[in-house]
């Protein structure tokens, strides 16, 4: 018997029947051997009768609480149910309801880190918003201020002014990126491309930036040819694009940007390669956060937002991929991802 209560209810109970029935037959019977026959008896069919009445009675209770408890929880059918109901139902509603309790502390544990998330996101975005924005306000309101009547000051002001609204546009792309991208609300749309044809346009590009900074870019030796890779070329392009700017960007003047594909079995190794300053080590396991920057001062200077490796990071992963990066100060960097050969 699993449960002990209906079990002691039903025996205090049996025993009460057999006391009442052995003292009526006493009374009136007056024989004691008689008595003692019918107490033991009625002890026994009280004790199986009491039994059977109480547990009935105690889990069809049970089962009503354990039909309420499935009503609730969406999507249960009715056939399982009726499979479940035909079990031990104390075990039943235990499991179940240790189940339904550790479902709800991970979806409380989960909240948690979301508000944690949302919170510094918050923060970052603000922060981010406010530079850029302070920075307009500032220009012109000197402008205003009297400014507007120098030639000179005025085209350099508006200059400085565009500058910061173009990098408030490309956080905002970025910000509209990363909370696709994390939101998982996108599916990728695969297909088979040449990569190094899709380089090659990202390339032409960005080209006049790098020719700014007098930065080649270029294939190195035996990669200048088809690379076939199943993947969305879109989201690589995405890719792409985020780490040949960053090169530009962090690589040194007069500098070369180098592009190579490994052919790895199952994968296509593709790696950009710079010969900038490079990455001290304790930065690199925090490049791919949101908002982090290794040299914020000169990250900021040239309009960084701190997103485009996060959201890099995210592509790649999207598509069970990796990205690994690799840097040497004063030598340069390697960022590396792969993608399905075809
Ligand atoms: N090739 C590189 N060489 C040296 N430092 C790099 C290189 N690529 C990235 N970094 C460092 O990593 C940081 C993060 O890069 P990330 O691409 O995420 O942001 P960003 O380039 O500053 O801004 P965004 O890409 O959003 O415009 C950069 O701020 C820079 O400090
Ligand atoms: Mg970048």
């Amino acid at each position: 018997m699993k449960n002990p209560k209906p079990t002691l209810l039903a025996f205090i109970s049996a025993i009460v029947v057999a006391i009442v029935a052995s003292l009526l037959t006493f009374i009136f019977s007056s024989e004691a051997k008689i008595s003692i026959l019918v107490f033991l008896t009625s002890i026994i069919s009280g004790y199986f009768t009491f039994l059977y009445i109480l547990q009935n009675f105690i889990y069809r209770k049970i089962k009503l609480v354990y039909k309420s408890i499935h009503q609730l929880k969406a999507g249960s059918d009715e056939i399982s149910l009726k499979q479940k109901l035909s079990d031990d139902p104390l075990e039943m509603v235990n499991k179940e309801v240790l189940e339904w309790e550790n479902e709800k502390l991970g979806e409380i544990e989960q909240l948690k880190k979301l508000e944690i998330y949302r919170k510094e996101f918050v923060a970052n975005v603000t922060h981010e918003l406010k530079t850029p924005l302070f920075s307009i306000q500032g220009y012109i309101h000197t402008l205003l201020d009297g400014a507007l009547h120098d030639e000179e000051v005025n085209k350099m002001f508006l200059e400085k002014a565009a500058r910061n609204v173009d990098r408030l546009t490309n956080l905002i792309a970025d910000l509209e990126a990363i909370t696709q991208l994390e939101s998982g609300s996108y599916t990728l749309e695969k297909e088979v491309f040449d990569i190094h044809s899709l380089v090659k346009d990202v390339i032409e590009s960005l080209e006049m930036k790098a020719d700014k900074r007098r930065i080649s870019l270029a294939f190195k030796k035996g990669c200048d040819k088809p690379f076939y890779v199943f993947g969305d070329k879109d989201k690589v392009r995405q890719v792409l694009i985020n780490l040949i700017d960053n090169s530009i960007k962090y690589g040194k003047e007069n500098g070369n940007t180098i592009i190579s594909f490994y052919d790895m079995d199952e994968n296509i190794l593709t790696e950009i390669t710079d010969d900038g300053n490079g990455i001290e080590e304790h930065h690199l396991n925090r490049l791919f956060e949101r908002f982090y920057r290794a040299d914020k001062s000169r990250s900021r200077e040239i309009g960084g937002t701190g997103l485009g490796l996060s959201i890099v990071k995210h592509i790649i992963e999207a598509h069970d991929k990796t990205i690994n990066v690799r840097s040497r100060v004063g030598v340069g960097t390697t960022f590396g991802f792969t993608l399905e050969k075809k």
